[in-house]
């Protein structure tokens, strides 16, 4: 039997109990099968539910990534779940960026964060996070998902096969994972909320893969890397000057080094 075979093999009680005393009414679902885990908490949002949500599925049918790209992920080489919380920070930059530190730190030492909000590992993609919000009557509910490499898998159609946790945690499995994740993402938010961004930039640049690189963005700069602000944006020294890149729906890639001079 497959740990995903077994009903049991989900720590859904253990991560309720961590969680509970921090969020009252949160609950913790795991599903057989889903189209998206942030599509349902989405539709839940506009439909007014407001409750604290872990959603688990062990496979999504139409897995969303950032900039209208499909997530795709196999039952048990990976873990896909979307948390939905209740939040109003002061000040929302940098969310994106705070979730990806909190996995990145509660993982391993040697996983890497490339802006705004993919983990990284030797060079290749380990991770991705999916933030979306739904405002309704002056309450926003946040919509956080995540979808995290376990063991390794073909490139299909990409340059380079994406890394696996399994290669840095050889004995990890998707439940274990979640339940390393999960508590301190979510202390992590409620952190967030009262603080926002500025005391996480350190810790968020002791890891940043772009740091001191020369990239090109979807939108048409080209630089060198600088690090961030304490919004989270992220500082390129262009041609035209030092600019900031602010939008998430950016996308950042390193330049060959051939073509950086
Ligand atoms: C990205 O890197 O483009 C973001 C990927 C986010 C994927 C996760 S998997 C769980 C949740 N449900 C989705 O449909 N997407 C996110």
């Amino acid at each position: 039997m497959t740990p995903l075979d077994s009903p049991t093999a989900w720590p859904a009680e253990a991560i309720w109990e961590q969680v509970f005393p921090l969020l009252p009414n949160f609950t913790v679902e795991i599903l057989p099968e889903i189209d998206s885990t942030n599509s349902e908490l989405m539709r839940r949002a506009r439909a007014g539910q407001h409750e604290p949500t872990l959603l688990v599925a062990e496979r999504q049918s139409a897995g969303r990534g950032r900039m209208g790209r499909v997530w795709q992920s196999q039952a048990g080489d990976s873990l896909t779940f979307s948390l939905s919380l209740p939040m109003s920070p002061k000040d929302w930059s940098g969310l994106s960026l705070a979730v990806g530190l909190s996995l990145a730190e509660s993982l391993h030492a040697e996983v890497g964060l490339k802006w705004p909000n993919d983990l990284w590992f030797k060079a290749r993609k380990l991770g991705g996070i999916l933030v979306e919000a739904a405002s309704m009557g002056g309450r926003s509910q946040v919509v956080i998902g995540v979808g995290l490499n376990i063991r390794p898998r073909p490139a299909e159609g990409l340059s380079t096969a994406p890394a696996a946790l399994t290669e840095l945690l050889p004995q990890l499995t998707a439940p274990a994972c979640l339940a390393q994740v999960v508590p301190p993402l979510i202390r992590a938010m409620l952190d967030f909320e009262r603080t926002g961004f500025a005391p996480l930039q350190s810790r968020f640049e002791a890891r940043d893969v772009l740091k001191g690189q020369r990239v090109h963005t979807s939108d048409g700069l080209q630089g060198l890397c600088l690090g961030l602000t304490p919004g989270g944006a992220l500082r390129l020294q262009t041609d035209l000057g030092v600019q900031e890149i602010h939008s998430a729906e950016v996308s950042v890639r390193p330049l060959p080094k051939d073509t950086s001079s």
